[in-house]
């Protein structure tokens, strides 16, 4: 291997930095993007320019894994062309692959230098001087007792016009399904004072809509500013103080932990978007009891009913797996009828995948693939219809959209509607960072488009 130094370049150094998975990697390689800013390193889309390149990975599923090794095997011929050229690429495997097979990863690509969990990036600067210092490779794994939050930057890149905030980490929750409780370990809270602190940086740098994020978001309990302790639905109410703040989200909330104080904050607080991703995975007792979920279908149609009595116009989105060990027909037939009786506006939704070292992988009743397919096949039917109906209800009205990325198209602007739908109005990119009102003049499956309206909008229409 090349031993070109990694620091004392005259030439600025280079990351690449790629997300898998949830939001929370994407908070989560944005604040290593951070760290390495104050190192002199400079962020690249070319791995061909990149001095360090970091693959931040997704556990979840099967595919999610495999994508990795897949990757890095491209990865390797460009540091090794690199190398050709006297020029150095520190390969890293950062997120959740990386907590649940660090030592396999090495072992299948020992040209990796360094793996490293969702709760130890703060610590790359030591991790890179030991590469540079001629170690072969770095592994660090633990869940360290300082939280990584402490530890990172203040400043950081401009946020974007909707920036995420992480609050919550790891999940005690442990559905047999999922491999969570293990990648990302034991839960755990921010302070309220260091999210209030941190959204107000976010906001100062741009932002205009906050998603606070955590795996069990709303098992959130953090110090309060007054030494008490508060819940989620008391942060939200401190969040819609911040001056500057327009647009505040949070996700993804398990429904057990929906109390009421969240309940009244979806009434209470203009700021909080009508839109709550509330993740129920099936509608059949008997599969939510075996996956663990600890509610039974009727007490999640309960919570939605009391979000839809404090919040009229809001609107639900889900996850969904198909197929879980031991689903019968009539299993999968109780969730299409708890989506029917719901009404979605949006879902994700899953065949179930087997998580090596999750209690479900070892349940009797595993599904051929055929069976998942075809059930996924039918719940996505029905999932699309429900996408489709709700945008079309939103032609004609008035919507306001925080537009924050430019369209495909030369001359079209994206933007988000209050209910997370895709938004496209002709316009140039100074609208990105901008709430405007949009007239929905078309409606699709994945987007709905519109026209901009030059009038300032009074209140949000409902769709
Ligand atoms: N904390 C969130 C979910 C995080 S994982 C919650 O409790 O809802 C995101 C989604 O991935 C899950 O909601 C679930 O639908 C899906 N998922 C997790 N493990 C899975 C598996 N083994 N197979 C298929 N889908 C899975
Ligand atoms: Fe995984 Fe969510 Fe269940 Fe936690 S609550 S174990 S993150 S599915
Ligand atoms: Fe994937 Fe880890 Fe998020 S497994 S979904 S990146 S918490």
């Amino acid at each position: 291997m090349n031993e070109t130094p990694i620091s004392s370049h005259a030439a600025p150094l280079h990351v690449l930095i790629k997300s898998w998975g949830c939001q929370m990697n994407v908070y989560d390689s944005g604040r290593m993007g951070d760290v390495l800013a104050e190192m002199g390193y400079r962020a690249t889309e070319e791995a061909d320019q990149a001095d360090l390149v970091i693959l931040n990975t997704c556990h979840i599923r099967e595919k999610a894994s495999e994508k990795l090794f897949s990757e890095l095997g491209r990865l390797h011929e460009t540091q090794q062309q690199r190398a050709a050229r006297g020029q150095r690429m520190v390969l890293a495997v950062a997120g959740c692959v990386a907590q649940a097979q660090g030592a396999e990863i090495l072992a299948r690509a020992p040209y990796v230098n360094m793996v490293f969990g969702p709760q130890t990036y703060h610590r790359l600067p030591a991790m890179l001087a030991r590469v540079e210092a001629g170690e072969r490779s770095v592994l660090d794994n633990d869940f360290p007792p300082e939280s990584k939050f402490d530890s990172l930057p203040h400043e950081g890149a401009p946020p974007g016009p909707a920036a995420f905030l992480s609050i919550q980490e790891g999940c005690d929750r442990f559905c047999t399904f999922c491999v969570v409780p293990y990648t990302r370990g034991a839960e755990s809270s921010r302070p309220a004072l260091a999210v209030l602190d941190e959204a107000r940086r976010l906001i100062a740098r741009g932002a205009s809509e906050i998603t606070l994020l955590g795996q069990h978001v709303n098992a959130w309990r953090g110090a309060a500013p007054d030494g008490g302790c508060w819940g989620l639905g008391r942060l939200l109410r401190a969040m819609a103080e911040l001056p500057g703040l327009q647009r505040l989200r949070y996700t993804s909330p398990h429904p057990l932990a929906v109390d009421d104080e969240l309940i009244k904050a979806h009434g209470d607080l203009g700021v909080l978007m009508p839109f709550l991703h509330l993740p129920v995975q099936s509608g059949s007792d008997s599969i939510l009891k075996a996956m663990n979920r600890n509610h039974a279908a009727a007490d999640y149609l309960r919570i939605v009913e009391r979000l839809r009595a404090a919040r009229s116009d809001l609107v639900l989105s889900s996850d969904f797996i198909v197929g879980f060990p031991g689903e019968s027909e009539a299993d999968f037939q109780a969730t299409l009828d708890l989506v029917r009786e719901v009404g979605y506006g949006q879902a994700y939704s899953f065949k179930y995948s087997s998580r090596p070292g999750t209690p479900a992988a070892d349940m009797p009743g595993q599904l051929p693939e055929q069976v998942k397919e075809e059930r996924l096949a039918r719940l996505q039917e029905l999932l699309w219809a429900q996408q489709k109906d709700f945008n079309l209800r939103c032609m004609g009205q008035m919507m306001p959209v925080l537009f924050d990325r430019p369209g495909r198209q030369a001359g079209q602007v994206l933007g988000r509607s209050p209910w997370m739908q895709s938004v496209h109005v002709e316009g140039t990119n100074d609208l990105i960072g901008q709430i405007r009102p949009v007239r929905i003049t078309q409606a699709g499956l994945v987007s709905i488009g519109g026209d901009l309206e030059s009038h300032d909008m009074k209140a949000e229409a409902l769709c």
